[in-house]
């Protein structure tokens, strides 16, 4: 797909390229479908399209997907994480800067994140990788200080400790990646 301009602004840093190849070093060699949640206007996708075969979208905002241009091998589905009610399964799903998100409008945000966690799990047959700012970070920080208190969307960012207490039992890893945290969650 090629990026329209919106996303050419979005892409300026070039950080989805550098996540995307962390994505790529991480997934299995045989996941031929791949599930991007909260996938936005789709520029991460434009960095793995050639690495899957189905790429789908999961993205509330149609604001967001109006962005994606010229859909070949993608699929658009306009809903969040805690309404998703397919029974589809996915080889990779990933999850880049959204997950804090989940949480938006929501009285209870570490509940509904959790809530969009384990789904994502329940969903891959691979694994899951998700890509959140750390808030101890510059630009993390930079983030909450953003969305918290000065947009005031309810952003949720979970702490190590959480996700320890809310991946426990499952097969998974956490580790630093520039100014973000990567946690895999491995289904085999
Ligand atoms: C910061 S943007 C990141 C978009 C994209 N991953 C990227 O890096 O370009 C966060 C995205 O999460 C989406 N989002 C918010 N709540 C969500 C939910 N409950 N389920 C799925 N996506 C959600 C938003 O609509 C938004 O597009």
């Amino acid at each position: 797909m090629k990026l329209d301009s919106f996303n050419k602004v979005l892409d300026f840093a070039k950080t989805h390229k550098k996540v995307a190849s962390k994505i790529i070093e991480i997934k299995s060699v045989n996941s031929k479908s791949l599930l991007d949640v909260g996938g936005g206007s789709g520029v991460l996708v434009h960095y793995l399209e050639d690495k899957f075969e189905d790429i789908t979208i999961l993205e509330p905002s149609d604001e967001m997907t109006n962005h994606i241009t010229n859909p070949t091998n993608i699929s658009i589905i306009n809903s969040t994480i805690q309404d998703f009610s397919s029974e589809l399964k996915y080889d990779t799903i990933v999850c880049f800067d959204s997950l804090h998100h989940f949480a938006n409008g929501y009285e209870n945000g570490f509940e509904e994140v959790k809530k969009g966690l384990l789904k994502m799990i329940e969903h891959a047959n691979n694994e899951v990788i998700i890509i959140e700012p750390r808030i101890n970070s510059f630009k993390g920080f930079s983030i909450k200080v953003q969305e918290n208190w000065i947009l005031r969307i309810g952003s949720y960012f979970m702490s190590i400790k959480e996700y320890e207490q809310v991946l426990e039992g499952y097969n998974y890893s956490i580790e630093k990646f520039r100014e973000f945290y990567v946690i895999i969650i491995k289904k085999k």
